[in-house]
């Protein structure tokens, strides 16, 4: 997978993606663009198709986010979303993080697997993160 930093033309594509993956829970277009021009969103492609994105920014001086990971499903199980995660990990890390966290829900468990692989723990269950209702398992890395 080839990885780089979104551009503004790349906002659709990302924001049609987003509509089509969680129908309810999915981001803005206009938070896509705040990703893309002042916070951290980097892109994956394969082939020149875009086959995946992943969202993160500062939370504080020491605190690093990622808050959204996707892969799109016909380039799943291929460690796309690993390498995603440790390339936005490599950059809060350039931006003076201490650690990283990421909320994943917990009733759809891959997202566990997936930052456990990265090397995150999970450290606090929080009911009704989501729209639905659904509830998160906060995941953290220190570095
Ligand atoms: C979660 C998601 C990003 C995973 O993408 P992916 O590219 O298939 O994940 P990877 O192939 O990089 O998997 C990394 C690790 O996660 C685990 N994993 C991934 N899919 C798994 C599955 N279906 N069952 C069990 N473990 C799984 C494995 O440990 C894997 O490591 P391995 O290859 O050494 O076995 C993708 O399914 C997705 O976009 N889902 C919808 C959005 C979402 O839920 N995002 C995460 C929460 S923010």
């Amino acid at each position: 997978m080839l990885v780089r930093w979104a551009a503004l033309t790349d906002a659709s594509d990302i924001y049609a993606s987003e509509i089509r993956l969680f129908r309810t829970d999915y981001l803005s277009r206009g938070k896509v663009v705040e990703a893309v021009k002042h916070q951290g969103c980097l892109i994956g492609f394969v082939n020149s198709t875009m086959a995946g994105y992943v969202m993160f920014r500062m939370e504080g001086i020491d605190d690093g986010s990622i808050y959204q990971l996707v892969v799109l499903p016909r380039f799943r199980g291929c460690g796309y979303a690993r390498e995603l995660v440790t390339a936005a990990t490599q950059q809060l890390a350039t931006r003076g993080a201490k650690n990283v966290s990421a909320y994943t829900p917990l009733r759809y468990r891959v997202g566990v697997f997936v930052y456990k692989s990265c090397g995150f723990t999970d450290v606090d269950i929080v009911p009704d993160f989501y729209e639905t209702g659904d509830t998160a398992v906060l995941m953290r890395k220190e570095l």
